[in-house]
């Protein structure tokens, strides 16, 4: 079986890529404990002992705020990793998967944005991101850099769960509704990630599957369907969540502007990404971002 490396393993996306993976290829998972991407010299290890086909990077300095005040471990965990492994993945003939963000773009475009648009992030956490993505397609690997946006899962740090767990204790949340964006389930990116090898979920990877997707090396944006603000998001979030439990009381959604909610990182008051590209080059389409709440908060019970 092909072996796939996969970086972050017990991250949003990279927990659901791993188990998806499990039985359609020989998966070698790492955490942060087992491969710290802030060590160079760890990285370059365990690249030329394991000797992967397929690396996906799913590992990232995510915390957009703190990065403010950290830039130095975000550009060694978002920009340095990144580029060593794609060194390495140059040196090896192995292919590269790796996993951008809609924080890249400022927000100033009315519509949708494609991938040749002009970035131009608004903070730390962007700029490390796009350091990082250049740095890929710089290196001369096979490569597919994913750009996605707001994710969700129904574990770890995100939106959805903290909407909920604030709801615990509050019966009124102010959300800001002037930041536009697709709220991307980790699974439905998950699922996406590994169509990008052929459609049949059951199938084990086999070499032809990689050949073909380094074929299409390149960027490209993968965020579920459609549209929303965060005030949508969380309204839907506590809509559906009644739907399930009729006894459930939610709180009141107060819409608010960015304005109102003062917090260290900058955030683009628009980052639709259009997944045209996507599409076109692998028939891949990830559904409208309601479909992949509703999973989401079925997981939850
Ligand atoms: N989350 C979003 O809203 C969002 C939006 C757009 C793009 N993306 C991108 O999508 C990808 C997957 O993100 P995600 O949502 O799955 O994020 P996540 O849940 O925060 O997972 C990231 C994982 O990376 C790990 N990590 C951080 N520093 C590390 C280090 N020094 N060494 C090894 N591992 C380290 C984290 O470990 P710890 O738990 O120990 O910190 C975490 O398990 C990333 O490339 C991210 O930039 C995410």
């Amino acid at each position: 079986m092909i072996r796939v490396l996969v970086t972050g393993a017990v991250g949003q996306v990279g927990s659901d890529v791993a188990r998806l993976l499990e039985g359609r290829a020989e998966v070698a998972a790492f955490d942060r404990a087992s491969l710290d991407l802030a060590d160079p010299d760890a990285i370059v290890r365990c690249m030329r002992e394991l000797r992967p086909r397929v690396i996906v990077n799913a590992g990232a300095y995510t915390a957009v705020d703190r990065a403010e005040s950290e830039p130095d471990i975000a550009h060694a965990v978002n920009a340095r990793a990144p580029r060593i492994l794609a060194e390495e993945s140059r040196r090896a003939g192995a292919l590269l998967v790796h996993y951008s963000t809609d924080y890249v773009f400022d927000g100033t475009k009315a519509g949708p944005y494609v991938e040749t648009d002009g970035t131009a992030p608004l903070g730390v956490y962007g700029a490390t991101k796009l350091e990082g993505e250049r740095a890929v397609a710089a290196s001369g690997c096979d490569h597919v850099i994913l750009r996605t946006s707001w994710v969700y899962a129904p574990r770890g740090r995100n939106f959805m769960l903290t909407m909920l767990r604030l709801a615990e204790t509050r019966d009124e949340l102010r959300v800001v509704d002037d930041q536009r964006g697709a709220p991307t389930s980790s699974l439905a990116l998950a699922r996406a990630t590994l169509e990008l090898f052929g459609a049949d979920a059951a199938r084990p990877l086999g070499a032809d599957d990689v050949a073909c997707v380094a074929s299409r090396s390149g960027l490209y944006h993968a965020t579920a369907g459609g549209e929303t603000t965060w005030y949508g998001f969380a309204s839907e979030i506590f809509r559906e969540r009644q739907a399930r439990v009729p006894s459930y009381r939610p709180p009141q959604v107060i819409p608010i502007a960015t304005r109102d909610y003062p917090t260290p990182a900058r955030r683009p008051a628009n980052s639709v990404l259009s997944n045209e590209r996507l599409g076109a080059a692998f028939g891949v389409r990830i559904p409208a971002w309601r479909e992949g709440l509703r999973e989401a908060l079925s997981a939850l019970g």
